[in-house]
């Protein structure tokens, strides 16, 4: 097979210069030749308001195992490895990467009014596979996200300071949009009309969205019953199919996947590789608002382990281009009922699934993660750990970074939890520079709020969960004396 390779091409240039779109169907041969004209140095021009250098990054699909490395060309409808099923990744191949001048670049674009500046996944576009497609870019001008300070949560988790980056601030409220902005691009750029996923309910929530921006049929497929309503309601209101199937999450996705090819429909899982390029600019985002300077530690849920893979890459790939010196630690944390890939990682030999994976925290109730060799491979190339927090220590945590004045989901609450045991086990230091990544807004799941706080809130075995940080509502008569009676209490 002669694999057909995109061209990425790197501009560094003022913001508001035009975007040039190079060619993506030319063959290997011909973006090689483009390559070492581009970085010819006689072409590189040092006046700051323009063109201060350029280079060709070239990008196609290869096979995440070892030993296979299979390549494919950018735009072929694959989700595995057509030669021995292994999971696959986007490559690049680039040397002599010009790293401060595309941080300059990165930063004015934060200043511009176009909408690929704006959106903060597009920003960073020189390190996404999409290059001679930008004009079919999908965006709801997701990511810029915030980092937040979180004195409260520091001290409940054992550390001096602690710093959130909320991805709950996305326009679906969740993560997911960083990955699914690239996704639909992708279903664009290959002519796809039908998208459609399975789902614990963010993934649906933000393909339903971006499919409806772009004018695509989507449908998705829920585990019924298990999903909360605020992320079942978006996805009906952003006018998704949706059908809810009589099984749970990991049996769903073996469904969708049979039913993919005979209903040509393009998967948005977070299997579909362009998805996890997406997420990568969690990581480049979180390092450009520090100027930087990597963390000690960063730390998130993990479910079916998509974001863990696109964080480690995001890392890798920042190192290996000269972009940051040191790689972070990764810690992923699981929910105990729903932990396959922490019992693997700490008894080692074979993976095992859950098959019937619990917790309140939906959106990590995966079984059978798609993606542990990718999440494995990052876990041991940053010195990561993986850690596991029961029902109640989610629960606790979450109203703890509620009491912070942020919130967010359940399941992103898992971190705050880890974080908390990982320092009681000294295996995170009170001093280290943490980074949690909150993964969804505190409006995904109001109906386990009101049960927390009202202390009905119960664990997928039905024991009471106990609100020690509970905040009741009081029901109090239409009465100023009877009122004022209660508050000076
Ligand atoms: N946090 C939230 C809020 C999520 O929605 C998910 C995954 C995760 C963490 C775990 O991320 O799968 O990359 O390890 N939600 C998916 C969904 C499965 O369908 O919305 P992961």
């Amino acid at each position: 097979m002669k694999p057909v390779i995109a061209a990425l091409q790197f501009q560094i240039r003022a913001a508001d210069s035009p975007i040039e779109q190079p060619n993506q169907s030319e063959s290997f041969g011909a973006a090689r030749t483009r390559l070492v004209i581009k970085r010819n140095p006689a072409a590189v021009k040092t006046n700051r308001e323009h063109i201060v250098d350029t280079l060709i990054m070239l990008a196609e699909l290869a096979c995440f195992e070892q030993k296979c490395r299979a390549r494919f060309p950018i735009d072929e409808v694959i989700y595995n490895c057509t030669q021995c099923g292994g999971l696959l990744e986007v490559v690049f191949q680039a040397d002599g990467v010009n790293a401060d001048a595309i941080k300059k670049t990165w930063r004015e674009r934060r200043t511009c009014n176009q909408m690929l500046d704006q959106s903060g996944v597009w920003r960073y576009r020189e390190l996404l596979p999409f290059d001679g497609h930008h004009h079919q870019v999908v965006s709801l001008r997701e990511g810029n996200t915030p980092l937040l300070g979180a004195p409260r949560a520091a001290r409940y988790g054992g550390l001096d300071h602690l710093t959130f980056k909320h991805q709950g601030f996305n326009p679906t409220g969740s993560f997911k949009d960083n990955g699914m902005t690239c996704g639909v691009t992708q279903a664009i750029r290959l002519g796809r009309q039908r998208v459609a996923c399975v789902s614990t309910g963010n993934t649906s929530a933000s393909m339903a969205a971006y499919a409806s921006a772009a004018g695509l049929d989507s449908i998705v497929f829920l585990p019924h019953g298990n999903i909360s309503y605020g992320k079942l309601a978006q996805a009906l209101e952003y006018g998704a199919r949706t059908l809810e199937v009589e099984a749970n999450f990991d049996q769903i996705l073996a469904l969708v996947r049979t039913l993919a090819d005979r209903l040509e429909i393009y998967l948005l899982n977070s299997i579909n590789p362009f998805r996890i390029e997406g997420q990568k600019s969690i990581i480049f985002e979180m390092l450009d608002q520090r100027d930087w300077n990597p963390p000690d530690w960063i730390v998130l849920p993990g479910g079916n382990l998509g974001n863990t893979s696109a964080f480690g890459k995001a890392l890798r790939e920042l190192c290996d281009l000269g972009f940051i010196r040191k790689m972070p630690r990764l810690a992923v944390v699981q929910a105990e009922g729903a932990a396959p890939f922490y019992e693997f990682v700490k008894l080692g030999g074979e993976f095992h699934s859950v098959p019937e994976p619990q917790t309140l925290a939906t959106a990590i109730r995966i079984g059978d993660p798609v993606s542990w060799p990718k999440a494995l491979h990052e876990i041991t190339v940053s010195s990561g750990v993986v850690e596991k927090v029961s029902e109640q220590e989610i629960a606790d945590a979450k109203a703890i970074i509620g009491q912070c004045g942020i919130g967010c989901e359940p399941a992103s609450a898992a971190t705050l939890a880890g974080i908390r045991k990982l320092t009681a086990a000294r295996i995170m230091r009170p001093n280290d520079d943490v980074i949690a990544v909150l993964t969804g807004n505190v409006l995904k799941d109001p109906d386990y709020i009101y049960r927390y706080h009202t202390g009905q809130l119960k664990d997928p075995e039905g024991r009471a969960i106990e609100p020690h940080y509970g905040n009741q509502p009081r029901v109090v008569p239409n009465d100023p004396d009877a009122i004022a009676k209660i508050l000076e209490e």
